[in-house]
């Protein structure tokens, strides 16, 4: 794969095509076919494709966009970058996705979209989101940073809203050689508007029919993300079975919650998180045999300092704030092999001993 990519960056340096461009067409053309959508649109990271999709649904000052507090702050400052306000909406106790029960009780008068997010590569239970926005009239945002070829009901991510968001963020399933992201959609209307957004607001060569930004892709992360697109699938399908070696090895350990797939989802783990009563002694005891772990996210969004002002407190969201204090994201890339699977599963198993039930 290096060989290809290095010729690929060598084409783009040849033809100068840095900023958009074709080999950014081209690799549109080829990740639109593989979430099996109309149109992808390339852009600078998937906190842009958030702002971008929200301000082509229209989303604007004095609105209201429910997502979830389990997150990466981007979601929620998307939100806000529009001059819109994040509502929160717990998550399940098992699947860590939006709860669609708490849907309504969050919904006003200035509700305009919903943000569901495929968190950690498993996707939201999308049909009762998708049928309470459409009764509502709601604009449906996937956030599917985290979730390239994940699947819901046997239908890709990406299919289910309106819009749906990837970041290329270099640690993603498919990740960049730097920051990428994109937009799909099967909405003729929307690619049209996000197409012009991306581009500072222009129709043609410095005719600007309203006011943009620019959030083009660049050339080089075009073309490296079209090779990798191709070995996406085999990365996914080892992330699985790393996944279902862990699961088999640590489901029956006591003080130690693994990750569920729901009966919906085809999850692609980009994250393996754990959930642990005795977090800092589990990530020490990890570190000392040479084993690192993450934090995916220790504090939830709505207890967030940048978000004071939203008045959220401790207690809100009780789902979010247990998993934010319990989880341990163990290793989780298609390169782990069985001797490393093993070496964590050790440590793990040794660390939750001294732990309580959770
Ligand atoms: C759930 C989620 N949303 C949004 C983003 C933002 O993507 P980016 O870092 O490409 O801007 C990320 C990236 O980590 C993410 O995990």
């Amino acid at each position: 794969m290096i060989t290809e990519i290095n010729l690929a960056i060598q084409e783009v340096i040849e033809s100068s095509a840095f900023a958009g461009g074709p080999f950014v067409a081209a690799f549109e053309q080829d990740f639109a076919a593989y979430c099996g959508v109309p149109y992808a649109l390339g852009v600078g990271s998937g906190t842009e494709a958030l702002w971008l999709s929200l301000l082509a649904c229209g989303v604007g000052p004095g609105d209201e966009v429910i997502t979830v507090p389990s997150t990466f702050m981007a979601t929620a400052e998307a939100i806000t970058y529009c001059g819109a306000r994040p509502v929160f909406v717990d998550v399940d106790e098992r699947t860590y996705t939006i709860d669609p029960e708490g849907l309504p009780g969050a919904l006003t008068k200035k509700t305009k979209a919903i943000i569901p997010v495929h968190l950690f590569g498993q996707p939201a239970d999308m049909d009762p989101i998708v049928e309470f926005a459409r009764k509502c009239g709601l604009c449906v945002i996937e956030d599917a940073c985290q979730a390239h070829g994940a699947e819901y009901k046997g239908r890709r991510v990406g299919t289910l809203g309106d819009t749906a968001c990837f970041s290329f963020y270099p640690g993603k399933n498919l990740g960049a050689f730097g920051e990428a992201g994109a937009i799909v959609t099967v909405s003729a209307e929307l690619q049209d508007r996000i197409r012009i957004l991306r581009d500072h607001g222009q129709v043609r060569k410095y005719f600007h029919s309203f006011v943009g930004w620019n959030c083009r892709m660049d050339g080089i992360q075009g073309a490296v993300l079209r090779i990798k697109l191709r070995h996406l699938e085999a990365g996914n399908q080892r992330r699985r079975a790393h996944a279902a070696h862990y699961d088999a090895a640590l489901n029956q350990v006591g003080g130690l919650l693994t990750p569920v797939q729901a009966s919906w989802a085809r999850h692609v783990y980009h994250v393996y998180a754990i959930r642990v009563s005795n977090r800092d002694e589990v990530i020490k005891c990890l570190a000392d045999r040479g084993i690192g772990t993450g934090i995916h996210y220790p504090v939830p969004v709505h207890l967030q300092e940048a978000y004071r002002s939203l008045g959220y407190k401790r207690g809100d969201f009780p789902v979010a704030e247990r998993c934010a204090a319990q989880f341990v994201s163990l290793p989780m890339y298609p390169e782990l092999t069985e001797a490393h699977l093993e070496t964590v599963i050790d440590g793990a198993r040794d660390a939750v001993a001294r732990g309580v039930e959770i």
